[in-house]
């Protein structure tokens, strides 16, 4: 077989929160087929980036006090860091937020231009006028106008379930200033889908490149069959891809002010990341995006499915790129048969998880739960803990543990032994196992491997290594039954080093020789030397998985998460506000002495009319260094008790923006809000401008 050239990708995270175990199916995943590709031989890259355009970070960097770029900075750290921790080895790890991106962009827009495909129209929109920005309908709360419940989302209400648009909304509120939105028109640049109708349909339709509920999905839900009348063609929408001002995102040349929309530049930076990785390997950029000679394989989540499938290959076919050989779509992760949640401890962070466990364990048993189609997938915790001590530990491991220790420091034979034709049934299945793991069932290929472990058990059990070595005139037979177990081995090992590329190295050090390409599997290895037995995979004790779920309690916030909302509310969807905070990592010293805390007089107070909650407070930082701040504390406290008294405040506070005016600082006080605030007070005798540490 010729050797394939095969570029891969995963979805682009989100530089708006941090890697958690739901993502980590997609990753693991895609980890899993690339490092099966390389060991086929085959050449194969793993090309990933941060998405790190839309309101959700511009907003999210305003509430940090920073700026965007540093921001996704930190955030892509992290996310490399979170890879890494799991063995996800990708050959390019880029950002949208790069040279190269925003010229392939405009490379895209003029292409699309250029095919007529691009038309302007006026969109009228909810503005934020302290925020500056146009909002998506869930950055909108109000009172619902069917019910009248108040503090409802934009576009629909929980209380009594039905739908309307943001502008419907009695008394609107901002949820990103509190501001009341106004209507405003602006332009936007839209792509007219439709004229590439018959293309789509063609390519989804084909057999070829999307599994099968997908291209009936896309049939049923978008295209239609011209001539059904239960399905009959129907006209895609055109695709709003431009942002008015203000947008964290790559301003357009020929529509000055206006930024493209996140999920514009956002699958371009698949390539982007390539061109980079061509540019640091030499490698001509062109027989990766634009030859017959390459493939490209997608993998994404079933959320993002639309994206992928028709918007992208669209954009591709007119911009005379390669089109994906293949899109493969999964399913959700669901933890204890549930939605990930905060406060029931199942949302939890990649980094949590790796403070507590092996990373192998989590890739083997996304392993063993993925198969080929869309299922969502469910982490039960049990069965985890189950299925890795008696698979992982009590046979893959349990061979070389039973074996080795009767070789160590001495060869294995030079002849391979009789051993009843199990070795060669091992590599007769090889062949089948790369076909499961090249169709992405590695439910069915983990299964097979371990019907071959206990095949192996069973031999180790009936020849009993333990009781050769009592008997000195039996060593011959010792050195041969350690020589077939550790020969078994390290076939499963081979098998396995997708999932378990440490346990491979593992395997080749303690039998002196990598494993470096699948038909390892198919010779057994003679006469190297056998090192001594190192632990390789331990159990899991369950305290272990009840430890991180107890350090992934959080109570839930407001916020919805995207990561299942974002598929039914269409395009402004991926823009949903932050997961969760930055801070679940720790504080460096310096990031906490950059908070500068004084001790402050409160010199004047007022009650803000228009604000229910805000009170304005003047405060004093010793000489006649003044600040205003507006503090939340209404409900609790009343101005003229406040005036004269000593609180902290954080003097370095970026200055914030308000209706009423910008506050120029924050005073630090207790409890959940509400009835329950205690300012802090610092004991008399504190100084005002005093350094609180
Ligand atoms: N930024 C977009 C993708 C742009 S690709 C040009 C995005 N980011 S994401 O961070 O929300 O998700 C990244 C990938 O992780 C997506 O494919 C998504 O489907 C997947 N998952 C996120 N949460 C998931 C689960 N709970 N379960 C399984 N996959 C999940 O979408
Ligand atoms: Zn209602």
């Amino acid at each position: 077989m010729t050797e394939r050239r095969i570029l891969v990708t995963a979805a682009l995270p989100y530089a708006n929160g941090h890697i958690h175990l739901g993502h980590l199916v997609e990753y693991i995943q895609t980890d899993i087929w690339v490092r099966f590709q390389k060991l086929r031989g085959n050449r194969c890259i793993y090309i990933c980036a941060d998405d790190t355009h839309g309101t959700a970070i511009m907003i999210r960097a305003r509430q940090e006090g920073t700026s965007e770029e540093a921001l996704i900075a930190a955030m892509r750290e992290a996310h490399i860091r979170d890879f890494a921790g799991f063995d996800i080895e990708f050959d390019n790890y880029g950002s949208t937020h790069s040279p190269e991106n925003r010229a392939l962009c405009e490379e895209f827009w003029r292409a699309v231009t250029a095919a007529d495909l691009v038309v302007e129209k006026d969109v009228e929109q909810l503005y934020d006028p302290v925020a500056e920005t146009f909002l998506a309908d869930r950055f909108v709360k109000g009172t619902c106008p069917s019910c009248k419940t108040p503090d409802q989302y934009g576009d629909h209400c929980d209380k009594c379930l039905s739908t309307y648009s943001p502008t419907d909304l009695i008394d609107p509120r901002s949820t990103l200033s509190g501001a009341t939105p106004e209507l405003r028109s602006a332009p936007h640049k839209f792509i007219r889908l439709e004229k590439l109708h018959d293309f789509l349909d063609g390519w989804t339709q084909s057999g070829e490149h999307l599994q099968p509920e997908v291209a009936n999905y896309l049939k049923g839900h978008f295209l239609g069959t011209p001539g059904d009348e239960h399905n009959p063609r129907k006209e895609l929408r055109d695709w709003d891809v431009t942002r008015p001002p203000k947008y964290f995102g790559f301003e357009i040349p020929d529509f000055p002010g206006n930024y493209w929309y996140v999920w514009f530049d956002a699958p371009i930076g698949y390539i982007a990341s390539t061109r980079q990785w061509c540019e640091r390997h030499g490698e001509d950029f062109d027989t990766w995006w634009r030859s017959p000679a390459s493939e490209i394989h997608h993998f994404i989540g079933k959320d993002i499915t639309y994206f992928h499938t028709l918007f992208w290959p669209g954009m591709l076919k007119t911009a005379g790129y390669n089109l994906p050989e293949k899109v493969h779509i999964h399913g959700f992760l669901t933890v204890a048969g549930e939605k990930m949640s905060k406060s029931k401890g199942t949302f939890v962070l990649a980094s949590t998880y790796s403070k507590h466990l092996d990373p192998a364990y989590l890739r083997y048993y996304y392993a063993s739960k993925l198969g080929p189609r869309l299922d969502d997938l469910d982490l039960n915790l049990e069965e985890f803990v189950t299925k890795v001590n008696s698979d992982l530990v009590g046979k893959v491991v349990n061979l070389a543990s039973r074996s080795a220790k009767f070789l160590e420091g001495q060869r294995l034979a030079e002849r391979y032994p009789d051993d009843g034709g199990l070795f060669e049934a091992g590599a007769a299945a090889g062949t089948r196992l790369a076909e499961l793991y090249e169709a992405c069932d590695y439910n069915s290929a983990m299964r097979e491997v371990m019907a071959l472990a206990d095949r192996a058990n069973r031999y180790v059990d009936e020849q009993k290594p333990w009781d050769l070595r009592k008997d000195s005139e039996r060593r011959a037979e010792l050195i041969d039954v350690c020589t077939v177990t550790l020969n078994l081995f390290r076939q499963l090992g081979v098998y396995l080093a997708p999932v378990l590329p440490r346990l491979a190295r593992q395997t080749a050090e303690l039998l002196g020789r990598p494993i470096e390409h699948w038909s390892d599997s198919q010779r057994p290895l003679l006469g190297t030397s056998v090192a001594k037995f190192e632990h390789m995979l331990t159990r899991i004790d369950p305290k272990q998985v009840d430890a991180i779920i107890e350090d992934s309690k959080q109570p839930e916030t407001a916020a919805p998460t995207d990561a299942t909302t974002k598929a039914s509310r269409g395009d402004d969807g991926p823009e949903a506000l932050a997961k969760e905070p930055l801070t679940a990592e720790h504080c460096t010293f310096d990031e906490f002495v950059k908070a500068d805390m004084r001790v402050a007089r409160v010199v004047e107070a007022h009650n803000v009319p228009e604000a229910d909650k805000l009170l304005k407070l003047v405060l004093s930082l010793g000489g006649d260094e003044r600040r205003t701040v507006f503090a939340g504390i209404k409900s609790v406290y009343k101005p003229e008790d406040l005036v004269g008294r000593l609180v902290v405040c954080c003097a370095n506070l970026a200055p914030r923006k308000m209706r009423f005016g910008v506050s120029e600082g924050m005073v630090l006080a207790a409890g959940a809000g509400g009835q329950d605030i205690y300012l802090l007070n610092p004991d008399e005798g504190a100084k005002p401008g005093m350094r609180v540490h």
